[in-house]
């Protein structure tokens, strides 16, 4: 893993946060860890295409889950959905290098929450389960909110890690 891309993903995540108005949310846990990763996406219209505008996250995870999360966030920046979906959790973490064995699930969250924010038709419907690898978590108002209730049902030690 390349480290000095993973300390300025870390020094500087770009794209944190919720956006307020957004098309979509897709949030997904780790039952192995109990870390949490929630994104949201904004598209506009660009050349009679629709595509991503803005996404953002919000990470109750490891280093590695915010530096990729943060990396997605940039590279798929004005991709459609289409191309958006078939970005792979190696693509997304791309700039890293290969990431190590016991971190393969760390890139695997956060194309989970991306592939389930691109699947939720709204963001009032993504309370609906997403067909994704990882397990998904219910909506809550907050990532808190949802981390405590993924916490409690799956008996999970949860890490806060704060950015
Ligand atoms: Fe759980 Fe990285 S996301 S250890």
């Amino acid at each position: 893993m390349n480290e000095e891309v993973l300390q300025d993903a870390l020094a500087n995540p770009q794209n944190v946060g919720e956006i307020p108005d957004a098309d979509a949310v897709g949030t997904v846990g780790s039952p192995d860890c109990g870390d949490m990763v929630r994104m949201w996406i904004k598209y506009k219209e660009q050349d009679g295409k629709k595509v991503i505008d803005k996404a953002t996250f919000q990470s109750f995870g490891c280093q590695t889950a915010i530096a990729v999360a943060s990396l997605a966030t940039q590279l798929i920046k004005g991709k459609t959905r289409e191309e958006a979906l078939d970005l792979s959790a190696e693509e997304l973490s791309k700039p890293l290098g290969p990431l190590p064995p016991m971190k393969i699930h760390c890139g695997q969250m956060v194309e989970g929450a991306l592939k389930a924010a691109l699947e939720a038709e709204s963001a009032e419907k993504a309370s609906a389960p997403a067909p994704i690898t990882s397990a998904p978590v219910e909506q809550a108002p907050t990532l808190h909110d949802a981390l405590a209730a993924a916490g409690k049902k799956q008996g999970a030690k949860i890490k806060i890690v704060k950015i």
